[in-house]
């Protein structure tokens, strides 16, 4: 190779320099190749990172995850006229440490589950939020939230977005026997379709999620009603990993007309929510929005659907997850042994796989992946690589060219942030990975290894089942 040529992986980072946007970028927004070589995340080597901490290893840039969260944030703030707050969807990884950061950037949350809102009520707390600072800014979401999951919203005050009628009517029965009074956001189907995988495709009219449109007076009247239920708002999500920005200009409209006859039932509705849903680039040929564009669309879609209607602009929520922490997050592997069909496909292994990412499996995702300790080598063989299951539809990435490796090279798998962690598992009894957050050169475990006795925590052996009964 000519000393002026770029190796792919450094194009990645040089393109990834022109743009602003984090959810635009395959790689952090500190990402940078040392004299070794090697990838630098956050002010560190991530190969002496994996020699420190193990692999795989999730490895969380702070700096991209707090200018996403700054970006959405202050967009709003310019875009839109009225009060706007943004909340992490805490389904793309909820842990204590990203808490605590979106947090201190005036960030709030969607949690979908007792666990999501146990996390996110501790990090809150140790973080030194005060009760009300924690209260005010989460919502619980889920399609069938169990009692005891509606018992700990309303105890800890948190909004609830309610999506059925079993959910409202518990909730009715709940805030009567506790003398408590709950604020709630109606979820409706907006009937909008996406461009996106099935599974992840939530506004379309065969959803299981929220009220249809012929649900919703009901509701309404249902609501009006029961003097403990404070209808504050509205809320629909169309879907993830979305490129579009028609389908999210098209939602305002939708709830609007809904806004506009909830108050005229005489609902003191104040907030509308329009979900999150923007894409991210997990491969070169991906070409989301910026968060910019996307906050711009929204809010003036918004707007223009408020003003159309006669109506005073309401606080906007959007509960962006994977656009928030997606591309702050690279995997970390360590290379193993390859095998070689010739004439037919190489597979290299690594130490990781469909546990740790589940998402390839799932839905049959692309990423893009770079070598950490051979950062300026060139592209050498098309391979592909292989987790370690025992599975054979255990592969992170069919078919990608990459520099020649050897056992004990890093194999770095980019924009892990989003739903990798947060979907990970046990499968074949392997240990979920370590985490650490990287900034200015220090990096911080945030998630500890999963050990054995980790993974046998929760069995339980009967006496019987031993040898001396
Ligand atoms: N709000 C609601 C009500 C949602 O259902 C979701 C995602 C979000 C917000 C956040 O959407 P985002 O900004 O992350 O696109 N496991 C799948 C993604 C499932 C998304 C579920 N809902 C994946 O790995 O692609």
């Amino acid at each position: 190779m000519l000393l002026t040529e770029k190796s792919t992986a450094e194009k990645f980072i040089l393109s990834s320099e022109t743009n602003t946007s984090p959810n635009q970028r395959l790689l952090p927004i500190t990402a940078t190749i040392n004299d070794k070589n090697h990838l630098v995340i956050g002010g560190c080597d991530v190969s002496e990172l994996v020699t420190q901490f193990g692999s795989p290893l999730y490895i969380l840039d702070e700096e991209t995850l707090r200018t996403s969260a700054s970006q959405y944030r202050d967009g709003f703030k310019e875009f839109y006229a009225g009060e706007s707050q943004v909340i992490y969807a805490s389904k793309a990884w909820s842990c204590m440490a990203i808490v605590s950061i979106l947090a201190s950037e005036g960030i709030g949350f969607d949690v979908v589950s007792g666990g999501e809102l146990y996390t996110t009520t501790k990090a809150l707390e140790m973080s030194g939020f005060t009760t009300e600072q924690i209260s005010n800014k989460i919502y619980l979401h889920g399609n069938n939230k169990s009692v005891t999951e509606l018992e700990l919203a309303i105890d800890s005050e948190c909004k609830i977005i309610v999506d059925n009628w079993l959910e409202l009517e518990t909730l009715a029965r709940l805030t009567a026997e506790k003398q408590k009074s709950v604020n709630i956001l109606i979820r409706l189907t907006p009937g909008i379709e996406c461009h996106t995988h099935d599974y992840i495709r939530t506004g379309s009219i065969d959803s299981k999620f929220g009220f249809d449109a012929n649900q919703l007076e009901g509701v309404f009247a249902f609501v009006k009603e029961k003097s403990f239920i404070n209808c504050i708002g509205l809320h629909a999500h169309i879907g993830s990993q979305i490129f579009e920005l028609q389908p999210h200009n098209d939602l305002a409209g939708v709830l609007a007309d809904w806004f506009k006859k909830a108050l005229d039932y005489g609902l003191p509705l104040t907030e509308l929510n329009v979900g999150g849903g923007l894409g991210i680039r997990y491969t070169e040929s991906d070409d989301p929005p910026s968060i910019t564009d996307w906050v711009k669309t929204v809010a003036q879609a918004v707007t223009k659907a408020c003003e159309e209607r006669n109506l005073a602009l309401p606080k906007l929520i959007a509960e962006p997850g994977r656009s928030m922490v997606a591309t702050a997050c690279v995997t970390a592997y360590t290379v193993g042994g390859r095998k070689v069909i010739p004439d037919m496909r190489t597979y290299v292994s690594v130490d990781g796989g469909m546990s740790d990412n589940p998402r390839p499996i799932t839905y049959q995702s692309l990423y893009q992946v770079v070598i950490a300790n051979k950062m300026r080598s060139e592209n050498a063989e098309t391979v592909t690589i292989a987790g370690k299951h025992c599975e054979s539809g255990d592969i992170l990435i069919k078919n990608i060219e990459i520099p020649d490796t050897q056992p004990g090279d890093t194999l770095v798998v980019l924009a892990t942030g989003a739903y990798n962690y947060s979907m990970a598992s046990n499968y074949n009894r392997i240990g979920r990975p370590a985490a650490v957050l990287v900034n200015q050169g220090e990096a911080n475990l945030i998630i500890r290894r999963e050990t054995y006795d980790d993974l046998v925590r929760q069995d339980l052996l009967p006496s019987r089942l031993t040898v001396n009964n």
